[in-house]
């Protein structure tokens, strides 16, 4: 074929596409076009997330407008959480995670509730740690969720009922007020009060440091979630939160992908809820290799239909719980302090546009995803400064 050719040929599928799917808009997919993350997300019917501060939407306009225009789903990073929401008995301080559910709402985006009840007791605000009974602390969680489900019924699509319920890096259950009062029953009457509250939202088990199938700690997570699946609670989804150290913490995506298909075997919904992806070292191809791991793991969970949606642990190295707990410098997220996009956006765009093309609709769907896979392949070469194969 004259070489001349090669291109336009690559790119016809791209014209066709482009005009070929009525329900979204993927004139982005056009040549010359460029798509942002939620709307090759939203095409390909799956989430994309970030995790927010409500400060910084109001002050902040690039990080506003990057959350708008990257993301189509919202987590509350902090200020739907129990200590942050509901301080005192009877004191509830709704004003922040409303914000976060109005900008939302504004720019058409869904939100993932953060969460009604993390296990961990320094997470667990002191009033409610010095519940004196029984009696006492059920009617405080009774209150504490139907209010809070309730509010924001109409906004939250999805719950982390209950976070991180194994205790951090151990294999039982975290020894807090609710274990002792309750038991460990106090994880399905979370799950059966959010139910009984708002019964259209979907009630995910969120975890960290189970997303390896080969380790005893994943063992005891799938150990509970099937435990509390015979009990007949009403669990729809499994949260896999990342939180990965390259090529330190972080599994490989074949076990990634063993984990996530563990438990959609089991007919569960899986996502990652909070990922972001800490660089250890300063060696000079450090973003190029965080790229590369994004894709391969994010890929890991897209490839398995039933793990439809990723949510990362914010959008930019700018504002990272990272530069808090470990020190700055550790550039774990897509977007640099600037708002520029680092190769760990592309490696999760390359990985929603493979999605893409994996669950084409009927009818014009062969088009679509021969597109989605050109442009992939095309993005990849104008990074690294190669050509297409
Ligand atoms: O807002 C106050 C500020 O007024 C005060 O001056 C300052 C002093 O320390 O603290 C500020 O609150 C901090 C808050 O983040 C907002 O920045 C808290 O101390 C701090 O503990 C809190 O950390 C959050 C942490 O959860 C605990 O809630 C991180 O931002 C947040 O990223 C992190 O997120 C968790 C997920 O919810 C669950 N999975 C793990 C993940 C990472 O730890």
């Amino acid at each position: 074929m004259k070489p001349f050719l090669r291109p336009l040929l690559l790119l016809l599928p791209l014209v066709l596409a482009a005009s070929a799917r009525a329900a979204v808009d993927t004139s982005c997919l056009a040549p010359g076009a460029d798509c942002t993350l939620r709307e090759i997300a939203t095409a390909a019917g799956v989430r994309i997330g970030a995790a927010v501060n409500p400060t910084w939407l109001a002050g902040e306009p690039a990080y506003a407008e990057a959350i708008a225009a990257e993301m189509n789903s919202l987590t509350a990073e902090n200020v739907m959480k129990w200590p942050a929401i509901q301080p005192g008995e009877e004191t509830w301080n709704f004003g922040p995670a409303d914000a976060v559910v109005d900008f939302a709402r504004a720019h058409g985006q869904r939100v993932r509730g953060h969460t009604l009840l993390w296990a961990n007791p320094i997470r667990i605000p002191d009033w409610v740690n010095a519940a004196p009974d029984a009696e006492t602390l059920e009617d405080w969680l009774d209150d504490h969720i139907t209010t809070q489900v309730t509010r924001y019924a109409d906004d939250v699509d999805q719950w982390d009922v209950v976070n991180e319920p194994l205790d951090n890096f151990g294999l039982t259950l975290y020894d807090n007020v609710f274990t002792q009062r309750i038991g460990p029953e106090y994880i399905a009457r979370a799950f059966h009060l959010e139910r009984a509250a708002d019964p259209d939202a979907e009630l995910f088990l969120n975890e960290v440091l189970v997303a390896d199938p080969t380790t005893p700690r994943f063992d005891a997570f799938y150990d509970l979630v099937t435990d509390l699946l015979d009990q007949g609670v009403p669990i729809d989804g499994i949260g896999f939160q990342g939180h990965f150290i390259a090529g330190i913490l972080q599994p490989t995506p074949e076990q990634f992908e063993a984990a996530i298909r563990a438990f959609t075997d089991l007919g569960l919904k899986v996502e990652i809820t909070e990922l972001d992806i800490v660089m250890p070292n300063q060696s000079p191809d450090r973003l190029e290799v965080q790229g590369r791991v994004y894709e391969a793991l994010v890929g890991a969970c897209l490839r398995v239909i039933g793990c439809d949606g990723v949510t990362t642990w914010g959008i930019t190295d700018a504002h990272t719980w990272i530069d808090g707990t470990f020190g700055p410098g550790y550039v774990p997220l897509l977007l640099d302090e600037d708002y520029g996009r680092k190769p760990a956006y592309y490696g999760v765009r390359d990985a929603l546009l493979e999605r893409l093309a994996l669950v084409p609709e009927p009818g014009a769907g062969w088009l679509l995803a021969a597109a989605a896979l050109a442009l992939r392949g095309a993005g990849r070469a104008a990074r690294t400064g190669r050509r297409c194969p």
